[in-house]
């Protein structure tokens, strides 16, 4: 059985082919960074004319590096929210034509069940029920995993997300986008004398986060001073501290209260090195299971739609109309 996953919520097209027996075959992603680079973030409007773009080419492609015909697939996965509208409608729209044109069903996939279920994908997977910590450019949530379908927020931000803070504070140190892999690249060497910045609401009991106070205070200091290598390096290391520090205690804190030893941890911010060493450490001390996707599946990718598409697709969750409805808001 092959699944055809559609992402397209925010800027990667992404385009995939899941296998029941090969499982991920083919996981094509065209970025859209070149696009946004210049403007500290993704700008809808370009966004969607871009997917409109490359959406086509893309599926061609994924076809012919998966060397199947297009009449094997058997069902079409997408991404129908949250995300951005213009974005969500291309994606929505090309999987309603392709599965009216091919006679076969779509399966409607909440892009953070994509993100949380992308470290079941060829990798050694968590146990239900798991703690899911999603880390990303739009998102910050802990949520408990019962299993597919049954989900329970524990904590989510209030404001701002991990990704949004290190997009908008490498921003203004002109460091580039995406600001999460250009404040890594700054925090490479060890600083002993760094920032010693609030961790926010992690003497709250709750496990909810906000990082618009950090980002507000990060920006004071970057008012004041005249910055200069050093400082700006400075800067990133503190604040990739900070953040891998909060998260952890968070994370910490759900798997006490839930008596949960299995935690895995995914979304674009997924991906850096430091964050993953420091939670691998700690972990270990405390006696649980961590997981995290392969590297090409941390940032938005039409792999992890597809996956959760197959699995919807053997329980029969179909999506059997030709209506196009889109969901910019949707929790999980
Ligand atoms: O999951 P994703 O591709 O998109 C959303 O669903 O939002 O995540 C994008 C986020 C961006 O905010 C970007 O700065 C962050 O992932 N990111 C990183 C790294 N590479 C990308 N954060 C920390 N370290 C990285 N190396
Ligand atoms: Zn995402």
């Amino acid at each position: 059985m092959k699944i055809l996953g559609i992402e397209t919520s925010c800027d990667e097209t992404g385009i995939a082919i899941y296998d029941s027996k090969k499982l991920l075959i083919c996981n094509e992603i065209y970025s859209q960074i070149i696009i946004h680079k210049n403007f500290g973030g993704p700008v809808p409007e370009l966004s969607s004319r871009d997917h409109i773009q490359k959406i086509i080419p893309l599926f061609l492609k994924t076809i012919k590096n998966s060397s199947i015909k297009i009449y094997d697939i058997i069902a079409i996965s997408y991404t129908y929210g949250p995300g951005l509208s213009g974005s969500l409608m291309i994606g929505t729209s090309f999987a309603k034509s392709l599965s009216y044109k091919l006679k076969i069903p779509t399966i409607k996939i909440n892009h953070l069940e994509g993100h949380i279920f992308s470290s079941f994908i060829n990798n050694k997977k968590p146990k239900f029920p798991f703690i899911s910590l999603i880390i990303s450019g739009g998102h910050t949530m802990l949520i408990k995993i019962e299993k597919i379908g049954f989900y329970k927020i524990l904590g989510e931000t209030l404001d701002d997300s991990t990704g949004e803070i290190l997009d908008k504070i490498s921003k203004l140190l002109n460091l580039g986008y995406p600001g999460g892999k250009e404040i890594e690249k700054k925090s490479k060497k060890n600083i002993n004398n760094y920032y010693n910045f609030p961790k926010p609401l992690t003497k709250n009991k709750n496990l909810n986060f906000s990082f618009s106070g950090l980002k507000t205070h990060i920006k004071n200091i970057i008012n004041k001073t005249n910055l200069n290598k050093n400082i700006i390096e400075n800067i990133a290391y503190s604040l990739q501290e900070t953040i891998i520090d909060t998260l952890f205690i968070k994370c910490f804190r759900a798997i006490e209260f839930n008596k949960i030893n299995n935690l895995s941890i995914s979304g674009g911010v997924s991906i850096n090195k430091k964050l993953k060493i420091k939670f691998l450490q700690l972990i270990k001390k405390n006696k649980t299971n961590i997981f995290f996707p392969k590297n090409s599946l941390c940032t938005d990718n039409g792999g992890m739609i597809s996956f959760v598409g197959y699995q919807k697709f053997i329980m029969n969750n179909l999506d059997n109309n030709n209506k196009i409805n889109i969901n910019t808001k949707i929790k999980i």
